[in-house]
């Protein structure tokens, strides 16, 4: 891969996102592999470690998905259409600055048939609304309240310009993280999976994934997935909560035969967005490696 390549402003997530992983990649940093090919991210998100990697590798080519279509729409309009984008958004800033929870609610129930226009409202809302936070009620519509903010950063020129410059060669997709097997990853590639956490308990953050969206039943599918990959020798990490559960699924000697047993690190979080003050502080997480 080549040497970093200077940028007008550092390539980083250009929105905020519930589980984001900004804030723990100093503590991720030493864990990462330092060669491989193609770079997977099966549960996209704001993409942090997509974009810290991309910060060190230009080159990186990565395959990046996440089962949220508006979500994916977006990124695909960053990578290809950015300066129109760009404009749309200089206009919703220029509207929000007159009557913000006025122009918030209308774009909030608006909607908009194109993709670029769809694109501009996701991250409208995304800088505007409660916590970043992504929620639909069950017919599909967004309905997080207004969040807030004296002056948000609705456009961001030069930051969405350098997403877009390292999103160039990416391949984006709307899709489930099972599928990440059909592109048969190599063991020269690695795969980093940042699933909705495992919930532990009523102290457990509160993020933008339930438990209902994401089941027991799809954790042990995800640790039937990364067994297999890591059977492939791939390079693997994951995310996920501190709690037997997950140690259980990753210590499983039968679902990871012949000595390929992932290693269980533990990092140290903050607990992020929780309506309750009292109880953000630090938690732990498991980071799972198999390199
Ligand atoms: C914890 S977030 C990822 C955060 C990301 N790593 C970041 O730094 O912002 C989990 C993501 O998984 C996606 N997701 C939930 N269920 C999924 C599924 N079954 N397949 C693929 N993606 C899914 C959600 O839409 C969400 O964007």
């Amino acid at each position: 891969m080549s040497a970093a390549a200077p940028f007008q402003v550092m390539p980083r997530p250009f929105l905020k996102w519930a589980g984001g992983k900004s804030k723990l990649i100093e503590q991720y940093q030493p864990y990462f592999p330092q060669q491989f090919t193609t770079y997977y991210e099966p549960f996209l998100g704001g993409g942090a470690i997509f974009f810290y990697l991309a910060q060190q590798h230009p080159a990186l080519q990565a395959v990046l998905t996440d089962i949220n279509p508006e979500l994916i729409n977006t990124y695909c309009c960053v990578r290809d259409r950015v300066e129109e984008l760009i404009s749309i958004l200089e206009d919703h800033q220029l509207e929000h600055s007159k009557n913000d929870r006025e122009y918030y609610y209308s774009v909030r129930s608006r909607f908009y048939q194109t993709d670029i226009e769809r694109a501009a409202r996701f991250i409208y809302l995304n800088k505007t609304c409660y916590n970043g936070l992504y929620r639909e009620n069950s017919k599909g519509a967004f309905n997080v309240p207004i969040g807030r903010y004296k002056n948000p950063q609705i456009c961001q020129p030069d930051l969405l310009r350098s997403a877009s410059s390292v999103l160039a060669k990416a391949e984006i997709k709307v899709r489930k993280f099972d599928a990440v097997l059909d592109d048969s990853p190599s063991s020269e590639d690695f795969v980093y999976f940042d699933p909705p956490y495992y919930p532990i308990g009523a102290t457990s953050n509160f993020t933008a994934y339930s438990r209902e969206n994401f089941k027991e039943s799809e954790q042990v599918k995800l640790r039937d997935i990364f067994a297999q990959l890591a059977r492939r020798r791939v390079k693997l990490m994951l995310s996920n909560s501190h709690c037997d559960f997950i140690e259980k699924l990753y210590s499983d000697e039968l679902a990871f035969p012949g000595g390929c047993l992932p290693k269980l690190l533990e990092i140290s979080a903050n607990r992020g967005i929780n309506s309750n003050a009292c109880k953000r502080g630090k938690i732990r997480e498991f980071l799972i490696s198999y390199l």
